[in-house]
């Protein structure tokens, strides 16, 4: 069952009353005063539930602050601009996906998993009694993290027992609206073979802060990685994956162990071909890059991500006093067009990418 209005808790009914989207909206600006939260104890978790947004009471030794048994995720719902009000005012795209990605992070962090039904469930639930948040303008949306952290009190270094679940969530813009720059990261590594880079453990972004130092006093906005071993071969950027267009091909990093599996990379991989082009997945050396803008190749260079969605770069910068700039970017255009159609109902998406709230299935799909 979906809450309505009428059979919300009056404390949910109350937290909601009278708040606004902040105009400009932004990313991150207004925290809905409401999330889902709940527990792992004896080897079981408990139903997620709405509540407040308040402070959690965690013992100083809560094994997630020591440690960093931490993952999230990133996913979003957004405001239906199709044709079919009766799917419901709001669509989360590829949640399973989600669900999916966010087990494996637990997995590898030697946390439970959450059962996929239940994870969905909670993101429903929320995105429902927080509907009047979802912002309506193309691009917008409400932004969602479903986090985990081992919440047991004890200094050993051995895995929690307990644990938290919640799903936070804040009305957005796209984190970018406009072309990026990227930083090439020449010195730090995001990830080794065998580490937690293929995963969202909480730690691999701490972990980036520091080499994003220069980045920002240099004016950039994302960090580009370079293999940990030869720092040759382009892996990712700080949140989202690498796509490089040469030609009519579409070039990005095969996965691995140190790159993250993107939803987005995904959807971009599957939808090309409709626009003529031809996807490789292989290695693409940074200098094989860097040669072809130089020589004004037809480049093109552009991230994805589920915040960013599709974010053409259009400057290439690094330690050496490298800078390089890119033409306009025009596929990365048409991809994150067509990728926003299809997130916000307008185009119709492939099997079990678009899921209407309230509309809670039988199965996990594909
Ligand atoms: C390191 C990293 N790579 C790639 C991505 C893009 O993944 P997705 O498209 O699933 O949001 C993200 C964002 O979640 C990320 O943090």
């Amino acid at each position: 069952m979906t809450l309505t209005s009428s059979s919300l808790p009056s404390e949910i009914a109350d937290r909601l009353r009278g708040v606004e989207l902040p105009e400009p909206l932004g990313f991150g600006r207004l925290m809905a005063p409401v999330m889902s939260l709940a527990y792992y104890r004896d080897g079981a978790w408990e139903t997620p539930r709405l509540t407040g947004l308040d402070p959690l009471q965690l013992a100083p030794h809560t094994q997630a602050l020591h440690y960093g048994q931490a993952i999230f995720e990133g996913m979003k719902a957004y405001r239906n601009l199709g044709d079919s009000p009766a799917d419901g005012p709001s669509l989360l795209f590829r949640p399973y996906e989600h669900a999916r990605r966010f087990n494996r992070s637990a997995a590898r962090l030697g946390m439970p998993e959450l059962d996929e039904q239940v994870f969905v469930r909670a993101l429903e639930e929320l995105v429902a009694v927080l509907e009047p948040l979802v912002p309506g303008q193309q691009g917008q949306s409400l932004y969602l993290r479903p986090t985990m952290f081992g919440a047991t009190a004890d200094l050993s270094v051995v895995p929690s027992t307990e644990f938290c679940f919640l799903v936070l969530a804040t009305p957005s813009d796209a984190f970018f609206t406009a072309p990026i720059s990227a930083w090439i990261e020449r010195h730090y590594s995001r990830a080794g073979a065998g580490g937690t880079g293929c995963v969202k453990a909480a730690g691999n972004y701490a972990a980036s802060f520091a080499a994003a130092a220069p980045l920002r006093e240099n004016g950039f906005q994302q960090l580009l990685w370079l293999d940990a071993v030869e720092h040759t071969y382009l892996e990712e950027f700080t949140a989202m994956n690498v796509f490089v267009r040469r030609g009519e091909t579409l070039l990005t990093p095969p996965l691995s162990d140190t790159i993250l599996a993107g939803i987005t990379r995904d959807s971009l991989l599957r939808l090309g071909p409709s626009f003529g082009l031809r996807m490789e997945e292989r290695q693409i050396d940074v200098h094989e890059l860097t040669d072809a803008i130089q020589a004004g190749e037809d480049v093109e260079v552009f991230g994805c991500g589920t915040g960013a969605v599709v974010a053409p770069v259009e400057l290439i910068g690094d330690e050496t006093g490298l800078r390089l700039p890119l033409p306009a970017q025009s596929t990365a255009l048409e991809l994150r067009k067509r990728l926003l159609d299809i997130q916000h109902g307008i185009t119709p998406a492939p099997e079990g990418w678009q899921w209407p709230v309230g509309a809670l299935p039988d199965g996990p799909q594909a």
